[in-house]
């Protein structure tokens, strides 16, 4: 049996609840003889929010942090032993950031969402070494939307990222000022940070690549750098930012008792108009963000795993499965989706300050451009050769290692893939001619216009930086500002493996 296939989805119904103050959920607590199992409540990472011309340090070093309790895991962080404080932001703001690097290797850190020039960017080309630091001027113009940091190092996003290197953004506008949404910090705006990590015997996580396709898959999923956790909220709307900040993983969360959400944004900004759903599918470098009504106080759990809709509401499901009768090509299985987690447990406190609010029915007005006769930019993402079922370390031989690219050629720091011109509406086709991919693209928000020839989903249909490549997607994105040869924007699968083995490109914009 493989190893994932332990993968507890405990029952997991009594619940005690240990942290600084010991916490028992009432609900959970009178199933008196089921087993129980010690949470802890979801850290909330901190929230700093500089005022204009003010700078802000983010100090990267080595700690150890308790992703399990009582075991000491030797982590990177920044300003703390794993992840990093959320920054919050308005548009309109310019905001100097340094980024100080204790580590004793080099580090590259990106604004992943952000709309920044390329040499504000992060990107590779931005290698800070051990003992220096990197300041960077961001003048804050986008809409509001969640955003997030994170390691771009040349062949060492992967591993850099899994030992805690993330942390998110928040961009606020007058708009989302005056929404009426959720919008108390780690109250009810919870910031939610989903990642899997293995740990080896001796605590340490283990950073093994069982098979190059899927890149790194670990064991437990955790919140926030912790398993299990627990998270009390008002009685009230409760708003979750979730980014799916795994290197590999593919989520389907739904709630344990199937219970109806919102969803009101995408990665770049909020949706026209709250979206119903009952499953929502996450990629590596995704966020989205949702609002749960937990008006009636009943707990809820988000979990993980196979869709309980996909037959009714998933032709592209049918599809697939049709496809994959008839022995098509790209029958690989997005790795995660099938696996079964338990991702964290909301229980209700009504003495904490909830808002009684109704959704707002429009929240935003997204301006489409006219597609007919926009010039079109062709992408083939591409995995070849070698032993797939190999180590992405394998050690070894390295020839026979798996080969990754865009268009014909991995990824290259001398050669400059492509050039756009600034401020031009232009349609990208992305296509997979093995496995599906996560596709990002920097410097901007872009709008989908179909996946494997469907027309996008309502809930999808907002901006966005990344998008589901199963066969292909056709995406509209425009640059705004300037990127050089020097420190140009890059394009990538955000499946960190993937990218590390070259499924990346540059671009100018001039
Ligand atoms: Cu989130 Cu180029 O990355
Ligand atoms: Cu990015
Ligand atoms: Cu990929």
């Amino acid at each position: 049996m493989n190893r994932r296939g332990f993968i507890q989805s405990s029952a997991g119904i009594g619940v005690a609840v240990f942290s600084t103050i010991e916490y028992w959920n009432p609900l959970f607590g009178r199933q008196a003889n089921a087993e129980q199992s010690q949470k802890r409540v979801l850290p909330i990472p901190k929230l700093m929010e500089p005022k204009s011309g003010e700078s802000l340090e983010l100090v990267m070093s080595a700690g150890q942090w308790e992703i399990e309790p009582g075991i000491k895991t030797p982590t990177i962080g920044f300003n703390g032993p794993y992840l990093g404080p959320t920054i919050r932001m308005q548009t309109g703001q310019n905001v100097e950031l340094t980024y100080r690097n204790l580590l004793s290797e080099s580090v590259a850190i990106h604004g992943h969402g952000l709309h920044v020039p390329g040499d504000a960017d992060g990107g590779p080309q931005r290698e800070i070494e051990p003992g220096e630091s990197w300041s960077v001027d961001l003048s804050i113009k986008q809409e509001a939307s969640t955003a997030w940091y994170h390691p771009h190092t040349h062949g060492k996003t992967g591993l850099q990222t899994y030992q805690g290197l993330a942390g998110l953004f928040i961009v606020e506008d007058e708009n989302s000022k005056i929404l009426s949404l959720p919008k108390s910090y780690g109250v009810d705006d919870i910031p939610l940070v989903i990642q899997d990590r293995t740990l080896d015997s001796r605590g340490r996580l283990l950073y093994e690549i069982e098979d190059a396709e899927d890149g790194m898959m670990a064991e437990t999923v955790i919140v926030n750098g912790i398993s299990n956790p627990v998270k009390p909220v008002p009685a009230g709307l409760v708003r979750l930012r979730i980014l799916n900040g795994s290197n590999a993983r593919y989520y389907n969360f739904r709630f344990s008792d199937n219970r109806a959400f919102y969803k009101i944004a995408t990665d770049g900004g909020f949706l026209e108009e709250p979206v119903s759903i009952r499953e929502l599918v996450m990629l590596p470098g995704e966020r989205n963000e949702i609002v749960v009504d937990f008006s009636d106080g009943r707990a809820a759990r988000l979990v993980s795993g196979p869709s309980v809709l996909a037959r009714a509401d998933f032709p592209r499901g049918e599809r697939r499965d049709r496809d994959r009768q008839q022995g098509q090509r790209n029958d690989w299985e997005p790795g995660g989706l099938n696996d079964n987690f338990d991702i964290i447990d909301f229980i209700v406190d009504s003495s904490l300050p909830g808002s009684r609010l109704s959704l707002p029915r429009q929240m935003n007005n997204i301006d489409r451009p006219v597609i007919q006769g926009l010039p079109t930019r062709h992408f083939e993402l591409y995995m070849e050769g070698g032993n797939r079922r190999r180590g992405f370390f394998g050690g070894g031989d390295s020839s026979s290692d798996m080969i990754m690219g865009i268009n014909g050629r991995p990824m290259d720091m001398n050669v400059i893939n492509e050039r756009v011109t600034r401020g031009r509406w232009e349609r990208w086709l992305i296509r997979s001619s093995d496995g599906s991919h996560p596709f990002h693209v920097h410097g901007c928000s872009f709008l989908v216009l179909s996946q494997d020839g469907q027309v996008v989903s309502p809930e999808d249909a907002g901006w966005k930086d990344t998008v589901r490549v199963d066969d292909s997607a056709e995406i509209v994105v425009q640059f705004n500002y300037e990127a050089t040869e020097n420190f140009p924007y890059m394009y990538h699968c955000h499946i960190l493996e993937h990218e590390d083995r070259g499924m990346m490109g540059q671009f100018t914009v001039t």
